[in-house]
Order: structure tokens, then sequence, then C-alpha cells
């Protein structure tokens, strides 16, 4: 399975990217993620990238497309895989289907979970990031038992550099000149499937699994024939 998640944000898409892997065997990749491993571990793009994210622009698409060339290039995507903010930008979608022809694949679907600005800016000044597993927690929605500590692993809770109003307000509007794009992207040539974001991350997450079984039905009897 390749797979794609779009959305503002603050959507869900590392909420739902985890499910998803958890359930179908597969890496989920974060590029946010990368970027951030590369600047807490000083690597050389560190600063570089730093300086983007922190005003809450993109950074330079070639560094993006060479993060996740080098990732799709490892042992456990083989099999498949999901983005979770990865393309966004129209350069990005293109360079990524033009990776994936030359080895005969290509991107099944792109999910674009969908949610207001409102609901964005308020999930993302609630969001709370273990500093060790990364796992994602919300004031609200989804608090963690113990008091700024993580469920899991025991890790200090953190609120994210990006994740102040203002950032969040520049990120949404790179999102609607510079992301927005893709969705049509996709939906071109019938690669996008639409999901309401605001639902319970159960609901959520059962709206796309529903989808990727059907998926994986009609690719085993494709196979089959
Ligand atoms: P990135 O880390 O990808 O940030 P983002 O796209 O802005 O998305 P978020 O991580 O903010 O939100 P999310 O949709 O994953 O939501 P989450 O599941 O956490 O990128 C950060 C930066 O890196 C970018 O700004 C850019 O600078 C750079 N970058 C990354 N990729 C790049 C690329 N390809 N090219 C160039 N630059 C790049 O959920 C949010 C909150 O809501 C959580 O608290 C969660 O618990 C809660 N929640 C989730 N679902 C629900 C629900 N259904 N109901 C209620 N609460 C929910």
């Amino acid at each position: 399975m390749r797979l794609v998640l779009l959305g503002l944000p603050g959507a869900g898409k590392g909420t739902q990217g985890e499910q998803i892997a958890e359930k179908y065997g597969i890496p989920h990749i974060s590029t946010g993620r990368i970027i951030r491993e590369a600047i807490a571990s000083g690597d050389g793009v560190g600063p570089l990238v730093d300086s983007y994210i922190t005003k809450g622009e993109l950074i330079p698409d070639e560094l993006a497309i060479q993060m996740v060339y080098e990732r799709l290039s490892k042992p456990d995507c083989k099999e498949g895989w999901i983005l979770d903010g990865f393309p966004r930008t129209v350069p990005q979608a293109i360079a990524l289907d033009q990776r994936l022809v030359q080895s005969g694949l290509d991107v099944q679907m792109a999910f674009d979970i969908r949610i207001s600005q409102g609901e964005a800016i308020d999930r993302i000044a609630k969001r709370r990031m273990c500093s060790n597993c990364g796992a994602v927690y919300h004031l609200k929605h989804y608090r963690a038992k113990g008091k700024g500590v993580c469920d899991s692993c025991g890790g200090d809770l953190y609120r994210r550099s990006d994740d102040t109003e203002e950032t969040a307000r520049k990120r949404l509007t790179v999102y609607m000149m510079q992301t927005h794009p893709v969705v049509h992207y996709y939906s071109l040539d019938g690669r996008l499937y639409s999901v309401d974001g605001v639902r319970p991350i159960d609901d959520v997450f059962a709206d796309i699994d529903h989808y990727l079984q059907r998926l994986t039905k009609s690719n085993s009897v494709g196979e089959a024939q």
C-alpha cells in the first residue's frame, strides 16, 4: 500500500498515520518528524531547516524530496508506506510520481482529512507531544493519563515550537497557497479520497480503514486474475 495523507496542520494526519501503520504493518513516514529529528540531533541541515519551521514556512523542495527519497529507499518501505506531510507542493508530488514510475509503482490513494481553519488552530494550541517517542496527545480529546508524561514511554510532554498561534496561522496560509493545489493534483486522476476530519479519532479511522479494506480486496482480486 502506498498512501499519502493531506490536510491542514492539525487535521490529524499524524494521528491517523500511526493507526494505519499499526493495522497494515507499513511505515508511517512524517516529514515533519524527520525534520524535527534532524534539528534535535544537530545534523548538518538542522539549523537551516529550523529557520523555516519556526517561521511556519516550508523547507526547500529539493531538501524535502531528498529526505523522502532517502527514507523510501530503506528496506522497511518495500511493502509500502504512508507519507504524512509529503508531498506539500505540486513539484514534490510530481517528483514523487516520477520516482515511483521508475519502479513501476504509483501513489495508490491520497486521503484529504478535512477540518476548518478554526478547528485547526484549536487543535494545534492543545496538542502536546512526547519528547521521547513522538506520541501525540490533545489536552481535551486525547489526554495522557499521567500529568505531563507519555502513557507509552513515560517521556516528558512538550509543546512544539511551531505550535504558537502566530506560527500556526502562518502555516495555514502556507497550506492554502502551496499545499492545497496538491489536493487538486491527486483529484485530477481519481487518486483522492476526502474524509470528514471533524469526528472522533476512531470514526475518522473507521472511514479510512473501510476504504483501505476495499482497496486491499480489489488489489488481491486483481492479482488473482
Ligand atoms: P508537520 O509536522 O507535517 O506539521 P503539519 O502538516 O502542520 O501537521 P501537524 O503535525 O501540525 O498536524 P497533523 O495533521 O499531523 O495533526 P495531529 O495528528 O498531530 O510539518 C511541520 C513543518 O515541517 C512544516 O510547517 C514545514 O515547515 C516542514 N515540512 C514538513 N514537511 C515538509 C515538506 N514536505 N516540504 C517542506 N516543508 C515541510 O493532530 C493534531 C491535534 O489534534 C493532536 O493534539 C491530536 O491529538 C488532535 N486530534 C487529531 N485528530 C483528532 C480528532 N479527530 N478529533 C479531535 N482531536 C484530534
